[in-house]
């Protein structure tokens, strides 16, 4: 920058400001430093006066000046040195060097070092002032510039936080939607199971008993091992059939007792009781591991044994001779969290999302009741069941219930 570009940027006339700046001046000519000191103190500015570079940073970290007046030749410290002090500590204080005539190379140095101005001596005290003024409006309309794209930052962000959340809501809310539509599918296909089933079972049980009487009959009548053989198959058919009808009544008819003194490790072990004698002639290994004694769970008991028998039934299922069922029992913020765990083949991963649909069944005497109605009884009581892990080495369940408080 030319010392013309400098010059020409000054206003022709005085305007007022609205506070009075405060300045720093550094200089070491008393001469200088009084006049100069004098000259603003009438204009109404704050002066405070140094004529050592170390007592003028002291100066501008105790009182904050809006303008600091540094002259570059000052024997302890160099000008640019103390400027780059200051613009680094002290940003918001803006720079005036005193250069002297024939420095301007220096001049233009210091300007790109972050000078707001520079005034070559000897000056006049109304250029001083006119220039001083200048910086201090230029200084003003950066400053609240910065402000201005502080505050824009600011809304940005905000407004960026408010699009994440509401994304995250929607998120949230679709899949709430979603898991509501499933869980409402699976109850409308429990109910009409229930409704079903209610009919049904009447209807089918009175020609099954007489298809069992009159296979009895023939029994009577013939000692042919062939016919024998045939007739008993017909028999455990039968005896089949009339069990998935029981199965179908129990899930969808039951009167309900609902308590809230449940302790959830009692029920775990009056269900392993009822598997004890599977258990002890299959040889199955279980590992029962109670970190607490639960608190009590506000539940239908004989609702939450129904649940620990299917998932024991599943698990023997699939374990052979010698397997082993484990169940984790544990308390976290205000919920029973109950694993159970077999090692047994576990679920292919393409049959996992079915495993709790009504009717979905592997086995080919299952009615694929057993998990749907362990989840549907969950949710009664504002339990969940899921399947935590699975892999060829087994499958773990994962169930949790709210306790009564
Ligand atoms: N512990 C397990 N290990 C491996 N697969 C399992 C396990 N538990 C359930 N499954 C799979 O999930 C399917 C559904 O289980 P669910 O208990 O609902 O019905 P099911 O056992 O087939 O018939 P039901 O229990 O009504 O007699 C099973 O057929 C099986 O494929
Ligand atoms: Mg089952």
């Amino acid at each position: 920058m030319r010392p013309e570009i400098a010059a020409h940027a000054m206003p022709t006339e005085f305007q007022p400001l609205k506070t009075k700046a405060t300045v720093v001046i550094i200089d070491d000519d008393r001469n200088i430093l009084e006049m100069t000191a004098l000259v603003l103190s009438k204009r109404g500015f704050g002066v405070f006066t140094t004529h050592s570079a170390y007592d003028g940073l002291a100066l501008i970290a105790a009182h904050s000046p809006e303008l600091v007046l540094l002259d570059y030749m000052m024997p302890e410290m160099d000008g640019l040195s103390a400027l780059r002090q200051i613009k680094s500590s002290f940003p918001e204080s803006y720079v005036v060097l005193f250069t002297g005539r024939g420095s301007e190379e220096i001049a233009v140095e210091l300007m790109k070092g972050g000078a707001s101005e520079y005034i070559i001596k000897p000056f006049n005290s109304r250029n001083l002032v006119e220039r001083l003024e200048n910086v201090l409006r230029i200084r003003e309309i950066e400053l609240h510039n910065i402000e201005l794209q502080r505050e824009h930052g600011r809304l940005q962000k905000e407004i960026e936080q408010w699009n994440h959340d509401l994304q995250q809501r929607v998120r949230e809310k679709t899949e709430a939607l979603q898991s509501a539509q499933n869980e409402i599918a699976q109850s409308e296909k429990l109910a009409a199971l229930g409704y079903l089933s209610a009919g049904m079972a009447h209807e089918i049980r009175n020609p099954l008993n007489s298809i069992a009487l009159f296979v009895q009959l023939m029994r009577q009548s013939t000692v042919d091992p062939e016919q024998l053989g045939y007739q008993s198959k017909i028999l455990k058919e039968v005896d089949r059939v009339d069990s998935i009808i029981r199965k179908l009544l129990d899930a969808s008819r039951r009167t309900r007792t609902v308590t809230s003194d449940v302790q959830i490790d009692q029920v775990i072990d009056t269900v392993l009781e009822v598997f004890a004698p599977q258990i002890e002639t299959r040889k199955i290994q279980v590992e029962r591991h109670y970190h607490v004694i639960p608190s009590p769970i506000k539940a239908d008991s004989s609702e939450l044994e129904q649940i620990f028998t299917n998932l024991f039934l599943n698990a023997l299922d699939v374990m052979s001779h010698g397997g082993r069922l484990d169940i984790d029992l544990q308390q976290q913020n205000g919920r029973v969290v109950i694993r159970v765990g077999d090692n047994g083949c576990g679920i292919p991963e393409n049959i996992l999302p079915n495993v709790f649909e009504p009717f979905f069944s592997t086995k080919a005497s299952g009615t694929g009741m057993g998990l749907p109605v362990a989840q549907r009884i969950a949710h009664i009581y504002e339990g969940s069941i899921v399947v935590e892990r699975t892999s060829p080495a087994g499958t773990v369940f994962r169930l949790e219930f709210p306790v009564y408080s």
